[in-house]
């Protein structure tokens, strides 16, 4: 390749990258306030779409406030947010997001496969018009590893279905933005990786950008492509780590020693919080 080449490709490839890098989600200067209490302060973040971002810091940091100023649920007292170019209003009614919680929060009554349809019967009933996902309602509980368990009531399943199931209902308006806040931390280890590793599957290959708020430093490493670290008292943005590990990941990944560096830098910062 000749050296003009060369500064013709070093030249071109700024402009692209800023040409197919959309933005998910624009944090700038936001701050949140409950009363005279200060939760999240100045707070600037970009989140381009398509990544995944796990999110950690210390209990009352303002983690879960964080989601809730992304998803609308907190107005900010100062700066802006945007989500994928919107106000938080304006994607909210676009139901550009969706949430996952620690709890599954199904309807007891309903079967999983009838948990998965609500957002979508509740938006007919309203006459609105919402996205869905490309796959429909048993598709998607296929893709969380519930094929054959459709007529399941929520409590004939597991912790870690019910929480499946969860997720399923979340990709069933087909969101851009996953938001999901500590969705495995009450489930066994086993369960937990097994779920982790379905979330790496389901964020491969729909796209979906996801904010996931963790207690867990090795959650963290392993399922994000970010990790961004908030400190307490108020709510600010203590570093973010670019996680450079292998796009597969497997659950021996966790042996290796870049894996531990990641992990051991992170407790570190966790401990300056
Ligand atoms: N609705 C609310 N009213 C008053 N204070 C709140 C409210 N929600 C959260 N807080 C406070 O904001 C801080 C951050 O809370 P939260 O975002 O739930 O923390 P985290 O999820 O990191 O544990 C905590 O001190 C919490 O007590
Ligand atoms: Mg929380």
């Amino acid at each position: 390749m000749s050296v003009q080449h060369l500064a013709d490709v070093a030249d071109m490839r700024p402009h692209q990258d800023l040409a197919s890098r959309s933005v998910a989600a624009c944090l700038s200067g936001a701050s949140v306030k409950f009363g005279r209490f200060t939760a999240l302060e100045n707070i600037s973040l970009e989140i381009g779409e398509g990544e995944f971002w796990t999110i950690l810091g210390p209990s009352g940091c303002g983690k879960s406030t964080m989601l809730r100023l992304v998803s609308d649920l907190v107005p900010a007292a100062k700066g802006n947010v945007e989500i994928l170019g919107k106000t938080t209003e304006a994607a909210r009614l676009a139901r550009e997001f969706a949430f996952v919680f620690q709890d599954a929060t199904l309807l007891p009554w309903r079967s999983a496969l009838q948990n998965v349809e609500l957002p979508l019967e509740i938006g007919r009933k309203r006459g609105a018009k919402i996205p869905r996902s490309d796959k429909d309602p048993r598709e998607l509980l296929d893709l969380v590893g519930l094929k054959g368990r459709e007529d399941a009531l929520p409590h004939e399943l597991s912790g870690g279905m019910r929480q499946r199931v969860a997720i399923a209902r979340a990709l069933v308006c087909k969101p851009r933005l996953l938001l999901m806040d500590e969705p495995f931390g009450a489930l066994d280890e086993m369960t937990r990786d097994h779920l982790n590793l379905q979330l790496r599957d389901i964020w491969q290959e729909t796209g979906v950008t996801i904010l996931f708020v963790t207690h867990s430093i090795p959650e963290a490493v392993f399922l994000g492509q970010k990790v961004l670290m908030l400190r307490a008292n108020p709510g600010r943005v203590k570093d973010v780590i670019n996680v450079d590990l292998p796009a597969k990941r497997e659950i021996a990944l966790r042996e290796t020693p870049e894996f531990n560096r990641y992990c051991g830098r992170l407790r570190q910062l966790l401990e300056e919080c």
